[in-house]
């Protein structure tokens, strides 16, 4: 049998997901049915997916081990750069699709296999770097914005938690779409970065200037309350993640009083991924990289998501 180095989840821990993480050889992967390819990754991205997955949410015991990573950027047999959407048909599942890694082998590895239709191609003048941000945090962050957001009809803004990779994708994109962006972070340094990206930063529960259009949540409970005294009449708060706690006190009189709408969204379809490609190759919008991390230091990687200290997507580059 032939063998990979891959990083990989074999157990569960819900307090310390690092000391879940193993490194080494895996089998390389057979393709389950007809119509799947193999792609040589030359670059992926961490999302804080892969720590939930660590812990043991939303993957399985029964589906260990599991090589983890939801992004890929690398080359299909006949040598053409090819860029990973990450979600595939999964008839078990009750969303009828599931994302990389939680029950197909996922992208921190040499080789992944996918089904064709989920390869795009990697567009000219995005680099593999670049790409590899774009199909998880970027691709959710655009649907928020576009689809669920409605953002060709609002004015302004607000990024909960905006160190984030998904956030950082929303201030950039919202920023990019012409719009008043706000952006909290608890970190002095972050709120900074962030007001390069042209954005106003604020501290989490600060009062904003004005009334937003559209909210996004990725935070949860601890910014919840904030997000919905801060939305203007009609607003849309798009919620796709809640790292600090998925059960908010949510006022019912704001939501009713306010019209406030409430949109849950998962990722995005490969169609809203070929938009989101197009759009950064044409607008010259770039991923906000925190850092570019050698495969084989990856642990280190792991560990600086975990930290929280991120500022953007870390990027692992898997020819080094
Ligand atoms: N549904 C989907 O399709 C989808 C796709 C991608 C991600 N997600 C989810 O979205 C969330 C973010 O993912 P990510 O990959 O962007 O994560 P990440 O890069 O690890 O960012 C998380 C950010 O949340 C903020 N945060 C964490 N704890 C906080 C607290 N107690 N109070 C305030 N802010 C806090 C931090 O911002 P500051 O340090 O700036 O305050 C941090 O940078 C995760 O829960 C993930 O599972 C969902």
């Amino acid at each position: 049998m032939r063998t990979m180095r891959a990083a990989y989840a074999t157990r569960f821990d819900a307090d310390n997901p690092l000391a879940a993480l193993a490194v080494g050889e895996r089998p390389e992967p057979t393709h389950p049915e007809d119509g799947w390819m193999t792609v040589r990754v030359r670059a992926s991205s961490l999302n804080h997916h892969d720590l939930w997955s660590l812990r043991g949410v939303g993957l399985g015991a029964d589906r260990l081990p599991m090589i983890l990573g939801c992004d890929a950027v690398g080359t299909d047999p006949d040598g053409n750069e090819v860029v990973v959407y990450p979600l595939v048909a999964d008839p078990g599942d009750p969303r009828g699709t599931s994302i990389l890694s939680e029950h197909f082998q996922g992208t921190l590895a040499e080789l992944v296999a996918v089904p064709r239709a989920n390869l795009l191609p990697l567009p000219d003048g995005l680099s593999a770097t670049d790409a590899a941000c774009l199909p998880t945090a970027w691709l959710t962050a655009w649907r928020m914005l576009t689809t669920k957001g409605r953002a060709e009809d609002a004015e302004s803004v607000l990024v909960q938690g905006a160190g984030g990779g998904v956030a950082t994708a929303a201030v950039a994109l919202a920023v990019a779409l012409g719009k008043r962006v706000y952006a909290t972070s608890r970190d002095p340094g972050k709120r900074e970065r962030i007001t390069e990206l042209g954005a106003t930063a604020l501290e989490p529960g600060a009062r904003l200037p004005e009334r937003v259009d559209v909210v996004i949540e990725t935070v949860g409970a601890a910014t919840f309350d904030h997000s919905l005294k801060s939305a203007a009449p009609m607003a849309r708060i798009v919620v796709s993640g809640a790292t600090a706690g998925h059960e908010p006190k949510v006022n019912l009189r704001r939501v009713f009083a306010m019209q406030l709408e409430i949109l849950g969204t998962s990722m995005g379809t490969p169609g809203e991924l070929t938009a989101l490609l197009a759009f950064c190759a044409e607008r010259g919008v770039r991923p906000v990289i925190d850092s570019v991390v050698p495969f084989g230091r990856v642990e280190e990687a792991f560990a600086r998501l975990h930290s929280g200290e991120v500022f953007g997507k870390i990027v692992i580059d898997h020819t080094a």
